[in-house]
């Protein structure tokens, strides 16, 4: 196949040359994100290859149909970015990689618990003003605590497991229950009682029209006073101005981001040279009890290796059979 890789950054390349044994792809890396003033860089190829903040709406997929584009592997989980009843429409097929590494995810979710409560964070920079003062950095034990996952599918229930491990007591909210995080002693709860109960709330679910804005301000009223929350899903599953409202007052008491609903024009790329010019973004920096990282909960070498060997196999099969390995469908979304 001739694929226009966008977004892509040379741990991308990486990882792609090595999974495209003998070259039996020609990949072409573009640097840019994928929206309507770049689709046409996809000239020449049968097949887009993209990742989290491409934009494949009806006006992008169109153009790359018009293109001669069949195919859109995406080298993401998640494909709330992408206009699949459109695509359908097309006859673009569409693949994904549907889990690469769960443990990635959870393990980044993990740690930022971790840097929020003992205030990783800030003692780090402490330390190295010679300032061995501890007053401000008091944390809790994670035994015995509550902690309310959102979403246990592959995500979710690896990060269960894991606050298992340091004692936790685990509720879980999710229309559709997973079996093995019943049988590891997850109790399974109403949205409003695990918002109560829990001394740290943590979304693993996809971004939906269910999902947008799941954590708004009465969300927010609703957790239990001072408690934490962690978002590593999509951005939009939480309400970020309701979320600064709740800092400013108190009611939330952590908060660690590795998503953020405007990460689009911000994520992957040095800005630091630039001027910040969303407000709200620049306002959640300004929290002593707020950590973001930039969408980097995926990034370990055994996950972008796992995302490279998928994509291959979508590009495979499609040459093969007509099909990605692992399609997305307009009835996922149901
Ligand atoms: P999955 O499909 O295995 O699990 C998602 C779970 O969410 C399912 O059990 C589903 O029933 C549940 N769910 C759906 N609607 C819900 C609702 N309204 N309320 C509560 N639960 C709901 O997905 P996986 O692999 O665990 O990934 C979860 C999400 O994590 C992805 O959709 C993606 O947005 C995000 N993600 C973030 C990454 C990062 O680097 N920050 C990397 C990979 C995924």
């Amino acid at each position: 196949m001739r694929v226009a890789v966008f977004s892509t950054r040379p741990y991308d390349r990486q990882f792609l040359d090595r999974a495209n044994r003998e070259q039996r792809h020609t990949l072409t890396y573009l640097e840019q994100r994928l929206d309507a003033s770049t689709a046409s860089s996809a000239e020449g190829s049968n097949a887009v290859c993209a990742f989290v903040n491409d934009r494949l709406d009806a006006q992008v997929l169109e153009a790359l149909h018009r293109l001669g584009v069949q195919l859109v592997v995406l080298r993401s989980a998640g494909f709330n970015h992408v206009d699949l009843a459109a695509a359908a429409g097309l006859g673009i097929a569409v693949g994904r990689v549907p889990e690469y590494s769960p443990h990635a995810v959870a393990e980044h979710t993990a740690a930022l618990v971790l840097t929020l409560n003992r205030k990783i964070h800030r003692a780090y920079a402490r330390v190295r003003e010679g300032n061995f003062a501890l007053d401000g950095l008091l944390g809790f034990d994670l035994h015995g605590r509550t902690v309310g996952v959102i979403g246990t599918g592959k995500i979710g229930a690896c990060f269960a497991g894991i606050m298992a491990g340091f004692g936790c007591r685990l509720l879980a909210f999710d229309p559709h229950p997973n079996p093995a995080c019943v049988a590891s002693g997850v109790r399974y709860v109403g949205l409003p009682e695990l918002l109560a109960q829990s001394d740290i709330v943590s979304l693993h679910c996809p971004l939906t029209p269910a999902t947008r804005h799941l954590i708004d301000a009465a969300a927010l009223a609703a957790m239990k006073p001072g408690a934490m929350l962690i978002n590593t899903s999509r951005g939009a599953v939480v309400d970020t101005r309701a979320v600064i409202a709740a800092l400013k007052t108190g009611t939330l008491g952590n908060l660690g981001l590795d998503v953020y609903e405007e990460e689009a024009d911000l994520f992957f790329r040095d800005l630091s040279g630039d001027v910040l010019h969303d407000d709200i973004f620049a306002r959640l920096l300004t929290f002593p009890n707020v950590v973001v990282t930039g969408h980097q909960a995926f990034f370990t070498e055994d996950a972008l290796a796992a995302i490279a060997s998928t994509t291959m196999d979508n590009l495979d099969t499609f040459e093969r059979e007509g099909r990605p390995a692992h399609p997305v469908s307009v009835e996922r979304l149901a």
